[in-house]
């Protein structure tokens, strides 16, 4: 595995293993300091972030790498229209890994398919976000004390919220894992998750509209913000905004071990009072990110590869005459050249998803 597009690249040792890399980074970051030294990683970020970018960054130069990049689609030559192919095949040429956050789902597959290099999917729209759940394990690790055993509650926007995504699926590699998903009706998980993460791995979820009745049973509350710019209609993105504001009264209900996440940027939906509760470990959670970054670079660099099994690869039917993906937000959609290619999802139901987007056919 020379990539990172989808978190279930990585198996349970090889999560494991990050985490024991990231706990000796902040044990002996002196150890490290030169580990990347002549090696460039290339941020391209065509849509907006401050901490994920700055992150990638800040893990680099303590790893003793340099970086270099763009954070404005405007200033790349996207904006002349050049496809995330032919980036990717340039970037290949000047830098030694990618990461790259992109508003089409599927871009950073396509980037990777063309860079030569490895590439790290930093987000891509609604979709994925692997390394922000590399950020929340080492913190509900560090937290907890554990990965197994957990009762994970998910609250706000479940649909457009690609950490949330690529958290549940990451959470099905440990066992006893039960899932609350609190959400507005219209911000309810994907369907695709449910079906093919939660009810093919038989892991126990529960769906609710209640943040209050839920509280009390959750080891970890996984707090979101509303994905505004992932709405085409604000009277509905107005409507929904306020569903969810975690404030010190509703913390008085959950367990005195609670930890709570969110992967900032906040907005509203929890109160700054809410800070100061020792329980409120999204600040923590940002700079477990950066470690966390730092091991996914050493790793993919074959710098500290280590020793763990790779997850099994699915053998899966891909058809790429068959379907055409109508996700107005997947890359197929907007660049020509790409061949549309579906997966068989599931052979019982004959269910064909986009291997870019995980749109159903
Ligand atoms: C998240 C993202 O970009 O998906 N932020 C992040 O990477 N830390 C969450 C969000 O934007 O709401």
């Amino acid at each position: 595995m020379n990539n990172l597009i989808d978190i279930m690249q990585l198996s349970k040792e090889e999560l494991l293993e990050l985490i024991d890399t990231a706990l000796d980074i902040i044990a002996n970051p002196d150890k490290y300091a030169e580990s990347c030294k002549r090696k460039k990683l290339a941020t391209l970020f065509f849509e907006p972030s401050t901490r994920t970018r700055l992150s990638f960054e800040a893990a680099m130069l303590e790893l003793g790498g340099s970086v270099l990049g763009f954070s404005d689609a405007g200033t790349s030559s996207a904006s002349k229209g050049e496809s995330v192919a032919d980036t990717a095949k340039v970037i290949g040429c000047y830098a030694d890994i990618i990461a790259m956050r992109h508003p089409k789902e599927g871009a950073p597959l396509v980037a990777s398919r063309n860079a030569g290099i490895p590439v790290i999917n930093a987000g891509d729209g609604g979709h994925n976000h692997p390394t922000q759940t590399l950020a929340d394990l080492l913190t509900i690790y560090r937290e907890m004390g554990r990965l197994d055993d957990l009762t994970i509650g998910f609250c706000g926007d479940l649909k457009y919220g690609r950490t949330v995504h690529s958290l549940i699926s990451a959470m099905t590699r440990f066992t006893g894992i039960k899932f609350v998903l609190i959400s507005p009706k219209e911000l309810e998980v994907p369907s695709y998750m449910i079906e093919d993460v939660l009810v093919k791995n038989n892991i126990p979820y529960e769906i609710t509209r209640s943040l209050e009745e839920a509280m009390p049973s959750l080891d970890i509350l996984y707090m979101t913000r509303i994905q505004k710019e992932r709405f085409t209609d604000e009277a509905e993105y107005n409507r929904l905004k306020d569903s969810y504001i975690l404030d010190a009264d509703k913390m008085k209900l959950a367990k005195e071990k609670m930890a709570v996440l969110h992967p900032l940027p906040r907005v509203n939906e929890i109160s700054v009072a809410v800070d100061k509760d020792p329980r409120a470990c999204y600040f923590k959670q940002v700079r477990n990110g950066k470690y966390m970054r730092e091991a996914l670079i050493l790793k993919l660099l074959g710098i500290k590869a280590g020793n763990a099994a790779h997850a099994e690869e699915q053998t899966v039917e891909v058809v790429t005459d068959k379907f055409k993906c109508t996700n107005p937000r997947c890359i197929t959609c907007c660049e020509q050249e790409i061949v549309h290619e579906f997966k068989l999802a599931d052979p019982e139901k004959m269910v064909y998803r986009c291997v870019y987007c995980e749109h159903e056919a």
